[in-house]
């Protein structure tokens, strides 16, 4: 058995709440239960952290170096400013897939360019929180 963690950035707790127009209503809870689902019968597990902090962000993708397999993220902002957080999945050795709920080439220029993309085995954007559950299928056949 694998364990895909599923990372999410600043704002992404407020799922649901925040710009439902651009990001829809279903919560982060509701998300991951959805994954949790689409996982059934893979024989993966998911275990998902989201902060509001870089530090422990960091923190939590050289974790992942010992007790994950794999890793979806949805960088939030940092997405589009952190080096560090570049290295950090450099770092890391499985299969890494990236995730925007929004279409984020249709919105302001600055969401355009992507460190995080310079690392990813695959980028899923536009696709509303749907994104989340081909992410985790996606790096669930990765890893088969
Ligand atoms: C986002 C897009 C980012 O530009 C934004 O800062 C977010 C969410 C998305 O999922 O569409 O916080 O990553």
């Amino acid at each position: 058995m694998a364990t895909i963690l599923m990372l999410n950035g600043p704002n992404l707790g407020l799922l649901g709440l925040r710009e439902p127009a651009i990001y829809g209503h279903d919560t982060l809870e509701d998300v991951e239960a959805a994954c949790r689902d689409a996982l059934q019968g893979t024989g993966h597990e998911l275990d998902a952290f989201q902060t509001d902090h870089e530090g422990a962000m960091l923190e939590r993708v050289h974790a992942a170096r010992q007790d994950a397999d794999a890793v979806v993220i949805n960088a939030g902002a940092w997405t589009h400013t952190s080096i560090a957080l570049l290295d950090a999945l450099s770092a890391f050795e499985g299969p890494v897939v990236e995730v925007h709920i929004s279409q984020v080439h249709r919105r302001e220029a600055f969401r355009h360019h992507s460190y995080v993309s310079a690392r990813a085995d695959a980028v899923i954007v536009g696709c509303g929180v749907q994104g989340y559950e081909f992410a985790v299928l996606r790096v669930a056949r990765l890893l088969d």
